[in-house]
């Protein structure tokens, strides 16, 4: 009985140490699967929930906006339809968004 609740502790331990490593995932994939509904997955905006919200292309605001204006907005949210991500994802995550976001309008 026991050595069967060591196997079970152990086995949670162990999915609870490994599911941040499987939940890592790399910037497009977050952005495919956060951001892109208004976003566009081109970062153009285009899509039915971007054009009702009024989502600006990433090819007008790059020149605009700094990578650190991008990342506050992405942190803390902007008006009423862009929320806040940082409680979400790590700083060094949101960089990496934010990054990856940018190079979609170059
Ligand atoms: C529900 C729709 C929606 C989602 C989901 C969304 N955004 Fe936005 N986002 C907006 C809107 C609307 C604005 C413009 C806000 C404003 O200027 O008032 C915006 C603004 C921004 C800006 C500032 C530049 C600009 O175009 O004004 C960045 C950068 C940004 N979003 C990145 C992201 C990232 C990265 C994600 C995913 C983690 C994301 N957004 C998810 C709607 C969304």
């Amino acid at each position: 009985m026991k050595k069967i609740k060591i196997i079970a502790g152990m086995a949670a331990l162990s999915s609870v140490l490994s599911l941040p490593l499987l939940a890592q995932k790399s910037s497009p994939d977050i952005f495919l699967d956060k951001c892109s509904i208004c976003h566009g997955t081109d970062g153009a905006g285009k899509t039915a929930k971007g054009k009702k919200l009024k989502v600006k292309d990433i090819h007008e605001t790059l020149a605009k906006m700094s990578e650190a204006e991008m990342i506050k907005v992405v942190t803390e949210g902007k008006g009423k339809d862009m929320d806040g991500f940082g409680k979400d994802f790590k700083p060094a995550e949101i960089k990496g968004l934010v990054d990856y976001y940018r190079s979609l309008g170059k």
